[in-house]
């Protein structure tokens, strides 16, 4: 499968390095603003068709999946024109900046019979599956809370992508959506949405704090930072025990059954790559089938996080220029 990249950033590095690890992978184009940095990616990866314009990319034929990993504010420009130009997508998360783009995206791609993911990586980790599959069949009984943290501290510079508001800055869009979607995962869209934090003088989120509400008491309290550390880790709690998601939860490589009256449990993976090709693989596998959604991450989940995401910027008064 001919694969093409948009952007050149620090993830983009990353997970074409992790795409080249997965049979029946070719990464047959690179896309850069600038021909010369597109030209030193492909060098770097053995990619032969190097361009300085997406637009470019996207007239290539040849080219099948883009994978957009432009800043959050551009994905929906971005991965719009690939859709038009009949091209499957794997779209960086956050997904979009609003909802209405979200809903956009999905439409276009189910109208036009392509496959379109958002690219969050942790629901392929095999030992998030296995969390999956052990919470179905019922092994820590009821699912009540979910907790989930993600932070770490940078530098504040009001140019920089994780604070531009212009990029879709603000620590929930790049952090807080790993336990938004862990959250979503384990006990779907919630019925009530409380955030606290505070903001950047740049106008964007700075950290934020959750409470998700579900009809019947259960619930998730998550957190993202840009100033603070705190253990990346995920606990589900449920009425017959507890599963430890180990730091970093959004790629773990150990967790932790505590089922109540037995000793508890450690399974560990050692992840293939950076951890990306198991998404990289679904994409195959699903684009194969010729399907337009993955089941594991599918387009009414990404809707709903988007959902929960816009509630709790509401909440604090963070808003996004058009990009
Ligand atoms: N899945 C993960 O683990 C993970 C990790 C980090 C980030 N991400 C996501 O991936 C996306 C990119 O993050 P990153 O860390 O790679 O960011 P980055 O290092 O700043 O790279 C972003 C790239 O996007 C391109 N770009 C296109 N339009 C742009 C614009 N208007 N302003 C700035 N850059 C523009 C640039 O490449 P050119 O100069 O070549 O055009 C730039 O190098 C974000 O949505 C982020 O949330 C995901």
């Amino acid at each position: 499968m001919r694969w093409g990249v948009i952007a050149t950033g620090g993830i983009a590095e990353v997970v074409t390095g992790d795409m080249l690890r997965v049979p029946d992978v070719e990464v047959l184009a690179v896309s850069s603003r600038r021909i010369d940095r597109a030209r030193e990616f492909a060098e770097r990866h053995g990619i032969p068709r190097p361009y300085g314009d997406h637009h470019e990319l996207l007239a290539d034929p040849d080219v099948e999946v883009v994978y957009v990993a432009t800043p959050h504010a551009q994905h929906h420009e971005v991965a719009r024109d690939a859709l038009l130009a009949g091209k499957h997508v794997l779209c960086e998360k956050a997904f979009t900046l609003t909802v209405a783009d979200a809903e956009d995206l999905v439409a276009l791609a189910r109208d036009r019979g392509l496959f379109l993911m958002e690219a969050m990586w942790t629901r392929f980790n095999p030992l998030v599956r296995e969390l999956g599959a052990l919470v179905a069949d019922g092994t820590i009984g009821d699912v009540r809370t979910v907790h989930a943290d993600f932070g770490f501290v940078a530098d504040y510079d009001a140019r920089a992508r994780l604070w531009n508001p212009a990029m879709g800055g603000g620590s929930l869009l790049d952090l807080g959506v790993y336990p938004v979607s862990f959250a979503h995962l384990l006990l779907g869209e919630p019925s009530v949405v409380h955030a606290h934090g505070s903001l950047a003088p740049s106008g964007v989120d700075a950290e934020i704090g959750l409470l998700l509400g579900y009809p019947g008491g259960a619930h998730a309290l998550l957190s993202a930072s840009l100033v603070t550390a705190p253990a990346v880790r995920a606990t589900v709690v449920g009425t017959m025990g507890r599963v430890e998601v180990h730091d970093p939860f959004f790629r773990p490589e150990a967790i932790t059954v505590h089922r109540t009256g037995e000793e508890p449990r450690t399974r560990t993976v050692a992840l293939d790559g950076a951890g990306y090709t198991y998404q990289i693989q679904e994409v195959v596998d699903r684009v194969r089938a010729g399907d337009v959604e993955s089941p594991r991450m599918p387009h009414a989940d990404t809707v709903a996080v988007m959902r929960t995401m816009t509630r709790a910027l509401d909440a604090l008064g963070v808003t996004f220029p058009r990009p």
